[in-house]
């Protein structure tokens, strides 16, 4: 069986206070953080690097969900590994050549090796990842184009959830983009375990609401029916 993981996206957060604003989302319920590093290449955003991550450590022991919109994953592997990220999930368009090794250093430097797929990439692309011999323990199926956050979920990628889901029935299934309280059904019921949410949690009156909410979506479409 696998578990919700409710992960809020701190890009859709108060960088300025990022270390308050994760202890507000811990506290509401959150079980992962989620961080986007962006390069301003793979992606047409800059955000945030490994000195982030490393000041965040110092003031939180939540899992830190890193998510590398970056050209060169691997050029960040160490740094990050350093910088105490928990999780580093790297794009399948930009490491077609370099995977396994790249998933090798992941976990050799301390991390949880993830692939994340863009809308326009088959998910036929990451089964030699789930299935190698150092497999990678997360697939994120993104929901919308990355590099912002705000933006409108895409519905029509429920199918590769469903597809991996029916494949790999305890893999970590992640969605990310567009995910709030009018599109979470879909992505729980496609069987989607790891919800990223970023606008719909930081934009609303009662973010612990919405977090409780996600969770208990992934809780009914996961529990077995009677
Ligand atoms: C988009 C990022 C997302 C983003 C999600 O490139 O990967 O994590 O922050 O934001 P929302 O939930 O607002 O779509
Ligand atoms: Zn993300």
């Amino acid at each position: 069986m696998v578990s919700p993981k409710i992960a809020p996206s701190m890009l859709s957060s108060d960088f300025a206070n990022l270390a308050a604003e994760a202890k507000r989302m811990v506290d509401l319920g959150a079980n992962w953080l989620h961080m986007d590093i962006m390069d301003g290449h793979f992606v047409p955003n800059l955000t945030i690097g490994a000195p982030v991550i490393e000041s965040l450590r110092k003031h939180t022991d939540a899992y830190l969900d890193c998510h590398l919109m970056v050209t060169n994953p691997m050029d960040y592997v160490e740094q990050m590994g350093k910088a105490g990220a928990s999780g580093f999930t790297f794009h399948i368009e930009v490491a077609q050549e370099n995977w396994q090794e790249l998933v090798r250093k992941i976990k050799s430097a301390g991390m949880r090796p993830g692939v994340a797929l863009n809308p326009g990439t088959p998910v036929e692309q990451v089964y030699p990842l789930v299935e190698g011999a150092t497999p990678v323990e997360m697939v994120l199926v993104m929901t919308v184009e990355p590099g912002f956050g705000g933006q409108k979920f895409m519905p029509n990628m429920m199918d590769k959830v469903q597809t991996l889901r029916q494949k790999y029935p305890t893999l970590d299934i992640e969605v990310d983009g567009g995910l709030g309280p009018s599109t979470i059904d879909a992505a729980a019921a496609a069987g989607a375990n790891c919800i990223v949410a970023g606008s719909s949690v930081f934009g609303a009156p009662k973010p612990g609401d919405v977090i409780s909410l996600l969770r208990e979506s992934v809780e009914k479409a996961s529990s077995p029916t009677t």
